[in-house]
């Protein structure tokens, strides 16, 4: 009997495969960088009966309606704003992720960035590189403090709560908005449950980790800016949608706020000329949340499950559409 056809769009650690090959005929698009061109994913997706996508592949209702034996398409990524859930649901495709494995290194590096930003760490380290280290001076590459200061989440989710863990550490006062309470992290962490425009108003470190949908695209715009302290500093690590750009770059250049630090941007990747990156107290980065080389393999590993499961027809790990599973 011939096992069903897996499409991979991306190179991905070859033993996390093992359990996938079991079940299915794997095919993986053999680049580490490059993604498939949309031509052939929309080939491979017409004879699939899963397809294991990377967030930069888009799973739009074109794809999944020329895609008959598709069962799941299952996304190396915790987010999955790139995949059409709706139309997925309507033709019984199931949509899984990763969320869990990521969290604790995703949180990390959004720390690891709100720290890089607020106290200059990129800045200084090009400083020494670059030769321009001459002499030590009491306000040589000042920055700003991250203990006790108020740290504002956007998004309590599971990342979001492993990052406000991280702040109880340096005695950060956390506040934090989100569709509903979590209780969880109020009880636990001493977070504070507040609306968004005192959250942005009160914060001096806002740090977004919302999921990107209808809800929160266009979150953050000029007037959000505005609002903020001028010494705030601003940290996204969900999704560049979440951001006006341009009205960032407008309140950079206005001083309205003192930094930001993004791992996300809206049309990625970004290139050396983006607006962005002229600004000295801009640190961004290439969307890594996750990428910790441990938390990469947990991730692949548990997407072959994921697709395997499916194609089993038992009950993936992480589903986002349980409805198709009837
Ligand atoms: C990364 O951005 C993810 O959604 O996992
Ligand atoms: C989102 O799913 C999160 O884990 O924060």
């Amino acid at each position: 009997m011939t096992k069903p056809f897996v499409f991979i769009t991306r190179q991905v650690p070859e033993e996390s495969l093992v359990a996938l090959k079991v079940v299915a005929d794997v095919e993986v698009w053999p680049e580490k960088e490059t993604p498939v061109p949309r031509e052939l994913l929309l080939e491979k997706a017409a004879k699939a009966a899963g397809l294991y996508t990377m967030l930069s592949d888009k799973i739009d209702d074109e794809l999944l309606n020329n895609a008959p034996n598709l069962k799941v398409v299952a996304n190396l990524a915790v987010g999955f704003d790139n995949i059409d859930v709706k139309t997925a649901s309507e033709k019984g495709v199931a949509v899984c992720n990763t969320p869990d494995v990521l969290s604790d290194t995703t949180a990390d590096l959004t720390f690891a960035l709100l720290m890089a930003t607020g106290r200059r760490i990129v800045e200084a380290a090009e400083y020494v590189k670059e030769g321009k280290w001459q002499n030590w001076a009491p306000l040589l590459l000042a920055g700003t403090d991250i203990h006790h200061k108020t740290i504002g989440i956007v998004g309590m989710g599971r990342i979001g709560s492993a990052v406000a863990k991280r702040a109880t550490g340096f005695e950060m006062e956390i506040l934090y908005h989100n569709r509903s309470r979590n209780t969880k992290a109020e009880t636990e962490l001493g977070a504070e449950y507040v609306s968004f425009d005192d959250l942005i108003e009160r914060s001096d470190y806002i740090v977004c980790l919302a999921p990107f949908t209808e809800d929160t695209k266009d979150l953050f715009t000029y007037e959000t800016f505005k609002q903020m302290k001028s010494s705030a500093i601003f940290i996204n690590a969900s999704r560049g949608g979440v951001v006006v750009e341009e009205d960032l770059i407008k309140a950079l250049e206005e001083k309205s706020i003192a930094g930001a630090g993004l791992d996300v941007f809206r049309q990625e990747p970004i290139s050396k000329d983006h607006p962005l990156l002229t600004f000295s107290n801009v640190v961004a980065l290439p969307h890594i949340g996750s990428s910790s080389v441990e938390t990469r393999h947990e991730m692949a590993a548990l997407v072959s499950r994921n697709i395997a499961n499916v194609l089993k027809g038992d009950k993936p790990e992480a589903i986002v559409n349980e409805e198709v599973l009837g």
